[in-house]
């Protein structure tokens, strides 16, 4: 009997051991669980921290004055994800630089900042500027702006940009990388929803326009003579296709050409703007000041007494030429599109967006 008892007890003593266990298990559990859920805004705030890391990291180069400890603002993002695609552009390739900033200048030219320069035609739809004259064969940097847009995407997710927005930011890059002075680039434009042939044509100052025709075509973007002359010093940077140089009605004559025109009206080669065009500098107005313009509306600018007296202020000043260049392309940055065109952001810069192009 007393042995029966013993084991009796035993076995309660053994019950109540293991349901102490189960009490001690839960009540550890959930101390743990509630321990994570307190824990998880932490977690968050610590996941957040390492990407904001990774994202700062990634643009190290660039960003040393950034605060490791504070996330990229949205705008903070998008400036630094173009700002690491066009560096690395035209780390492999300086004259993409140039290339940008005239991609820029097309855009904006052209019924406003709407990255209607970027579309590729639709037939039936509408024939686009990028097969237009001034830019058949010879705008550049498609591509890269391409690849700007999806790297906003990648890495500032949520932070819709538009095309128009990324050239915009790109030109001004390239501006800053090739030696010129910075500026801010104010976001917000949109995309336009179709592109316009004959006003890239139209619109567009051509190598053949007389100072009378530039002034005119500058003046109806509301630009003032100052702000041409300023504008036109893009031309410190970058090259023209032989293809251009070739036809007389496009040159300086008295500028001393490295196209072989008189073998072939069809060199392939470049003709450098300015005796130093991988550098933003006053190069190109020393050039004018010594008939050594290349293009002949590069060289009508001192064929003026106004235009020539702005020219030789820049040629003797490269901090005032390289202010008002800044000061005009935050000016020509901001030309609105046409009144009554269809807007968006577009997902993809050479395309409209599907849904537009369902209802088109
Ligand atoms: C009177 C006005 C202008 C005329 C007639 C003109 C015309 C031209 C022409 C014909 C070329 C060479 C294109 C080729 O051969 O493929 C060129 C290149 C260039 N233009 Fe202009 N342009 C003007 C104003 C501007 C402005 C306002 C900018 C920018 C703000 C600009 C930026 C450039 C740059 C950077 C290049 C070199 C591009 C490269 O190397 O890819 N141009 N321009």
């Amino acid at each position: 009997m007393a042995f029966r008892l013993s084991h009796l007890s035993l076995a309660l003593s053994l019950l109540a051991l293991a349901l102490a266990g189960v009490a001690i298990y839960r009540n550890t559990y959930e101390a743990m669980s509630k321990g994570f859920q307190t824990l998880s805004p932490e977690l968050d705030l610590l996941e957040s921290a390492a990407s904001i890391l990774t994202l700062n990291n990634n643009n190290a180069e660039q960003n040393s004055d950034s605060k490791l400890t504070q996330p990229l603002s949205p705008s903070a993002c998008i400036f630094s994800a173009v700002r690491r695609v066009v560096n690395r552009a035209i780390d492999r390739e300086r004259r993409m630089g140039a290339s940008l900033i005239r991609l820029h200048f097309h855009d904006c030219f052209v019924d406003g900042c709407d990255g209607g320069v970027l579309l590729d035609d639709i037939p039936g739809s509408f024939q686009g500027e990028k097969t237009s004259p001034p830019n058949n064969n010879s705008a550049r940097g498609f591509e890269v702006i391409e690849q700007a847009k999806q790297r906003v995407k990648d890495t500032c997710p949520n932070t819709p940009v538009s095309c128009a927005d990324i050239l915009a930011i790109a030109a001004r890059d390239s501006v800053v990388k090739l030696g010129g002075q910075g500026y801010n680039v104010a976001l917000g434009r949109r995309d336009a929803r179709a592109a316009n042939f004959t006003g890239a044509l139209t619109q567009l100052p051509a190598p053949f326009d007389n100072l009378t025709v530039q002034i005119r075509k500058f003046n109806d973007k509301n630009f003032n003579a100052r702000e041409m002359v300023a504008l036109a010093g893009a031309h410190t940077v970058g090259f023209t296709r032989c293809a251009t140089a070739c036809n007389s009605n496009n040159v300086n004559p008295a500028a001393r050409l490295q196209c072989n025109c008189s073998v072939t009206q069809n060199d392939t080669n470049l003709q450098q703007l300015d005796r130093t065009p991988a550098v933003f500098d006053r190069v190109y107005f020393q050039d004018l000041n010594r008939n050594q313009g290349i293009l002949f509306s590069d060289q009508v600018l001192t064929g003026n007494t106004t235009t020539a007296a702005i020219v030789t202020t820049y040629s003797n000043n490269g901090a005032v030429f390289l202010g008002d260049f800044a000061a005009a392309m935050i000016k020509m940055g901001n030309l609105p599109p046409s009144p009554g065109v269809q807007l968006e952001i577009r997902d993809v810069c050479s395309r409209v967006n599907p849904s537009s192009v369902a209802s088109m």
